[in-house]
């Protein structure tokens, strides 16, 4: 039985920010990362939103933490707030649901992202990092009740979280699609926001501004499709090496990525190379089209200047190999392994591991 919900109401469009004022909040209480109080947008949209008092918690980190959730669930139920926004990347929004759900806020949660990455707006996942180990919540109750993107936001973006943050959409897309919880809904989402970044983020990462919103429709888009049809190894492996590492999530996963289709080939060839033809990368035998999937991948993130190995991207392989086990153990027991088209054991990480090491 396939089950589809689109609870969040979605606006999008050059000035989208405007709508705010259309919610009809009177306090407002805005989380945001101290990046956005420093230019200025923060308070920019607490003042679109026209409400009669706003506060702005601008404490967000990369990778929030338990702690720091904890220390905005008090301020926000102190304030009492009717409408609450989140304004940045996913950690901005993770961190805003998060102290939403704890502190059972009853005012509607508009999640507003400045990254074409995480689709968190879209999802019913928060994740929160404690003791080195990031923990995905998971609960419907999460998942945000406006989202909008403004492509006036993503003017001025940076290459590097162009590049990471496009990875993202990628791998949340091809997880999605091999995903063991997915339908056709979820499949035709996928498929969509895979080819759509796929083919924008070139142009986007070269400067061409008029993509971007293109590339943040496809973020939302696989957050639609990966919240119902799930995730799988990659995400689990980002996140115990997120949390031990603190790597940019979007730069795990495309280390990761090409490493693990090659694994899960073994039992979903057959829609990684549909996935590979939706994007116009061809092959007609699966094989061959697999292989595309595998390579256009690889040609892209040369082309996006990301890392190839972890060492690459700044982690001590020795550090790495003494903490193997517990990297092991927290990738293994993450919930996205649940969705996983192969069932995942110890000794499938360790060969990623290895891969991605530059090992082998
Ligand atoms: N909840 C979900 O469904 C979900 C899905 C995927 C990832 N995530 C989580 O999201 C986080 C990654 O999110 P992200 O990739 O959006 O990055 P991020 O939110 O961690 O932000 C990274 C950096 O980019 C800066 N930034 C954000 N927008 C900017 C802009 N427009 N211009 C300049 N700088 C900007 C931030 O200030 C921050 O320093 C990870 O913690 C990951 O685990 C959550
Ligand atoms: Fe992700």
């Amino acid at each position: 039985m396939e089950v589809f919900s689109c609870p969040t109401r979605l606006m999008a469009g050059s000035g989208a920010v405007k709508m705010l004022a259309q919610l009809g909040g009177k306090r407002l209480f805005l989380v945001s990362d101290p990046y956005f109080s420093n230019n200025g947008w923060a308070k920019q949209i607490a003042e679109a939103a026209n409400c009669q008092e706003y506060v702005i918690f601008d404490k967000v980190q990369p990778d929030p933490t338990v702690e720091l959730a904890a220390e905005g669930t008090a301020r926000l139920k102190e304030f009492g707030p009717d409408l609450l926004v989140a304004l940045g990347g996913g950690s901005a929004m993770d961190l805003a649901k998060a102290m939403a759900y704890f502190a059972k806020v009853d005012c509607p949660l508009v999640a507003i992202p400045t990254t074409s990455g995480s689709g968190s707006e879209m999802t019913d996942f928060a994740i929160l990092t404690h003791d080195k180990v990031k923990h995905p919540i998971v609960d419907p109750k999460l998942r945000p009740n406006v989202a909008i993107l403004d492509s006036d936001l993503l003017q001025q973006l940076p290459k590097g979280l162009i590049a990471e943050a496009g990875f993202d959409v990628l791998c949340h897309a091809a997880e999605a699609y091999v995903g063991k919880d997915g339908g056709m809904m979820t499949d035709l989402l996928a498929r969509e926001a895979f080819s759509t970044a796929y083919a924008a983020l070139p142009a986007s990462y070269a400067g061409n501004t008029a993509v971007r919103l293109k590339v943040h429709m496809a973020s939302t888009m696989a957050g639609l499709a990966f919240t119902q049809a799930g995730l799988g190894l990659c995400h689990a492996m980002a996140h115990s090496l997120g949390g031990m590492f603190h790597v940019a999530h979007g730069r795990l996963n495309a280390i990761l990525l090409p490493a693990v289709i090659g694994c899960n080939a073994h039992v979903a060839g057959k829609k990684y190379a549909e996935l590979a033809r939706a994007a116009g990368m061809g092959g007609s035998a699966d094989t061959i089209a697999l292989r595309n999937l595998k390579n256009g991948l690889i040609r892209l993130r040369r082309e996006l200047n990301l890392p190839e190995t972890l060492v690459q991207a700044g982690v001590d392989p020795r550090v790495l190999w003494r903490s193997v086990d517990t990297i092991v153990k927290a990738a293994v027991e993450d919930p996205c392994c649940k969705t996983n088209p192969m069932p995942v054991e110890d000794f499938l990480v360790r060969r990623i591991l290895e891969e991605v090491t530059g090992r082998v």
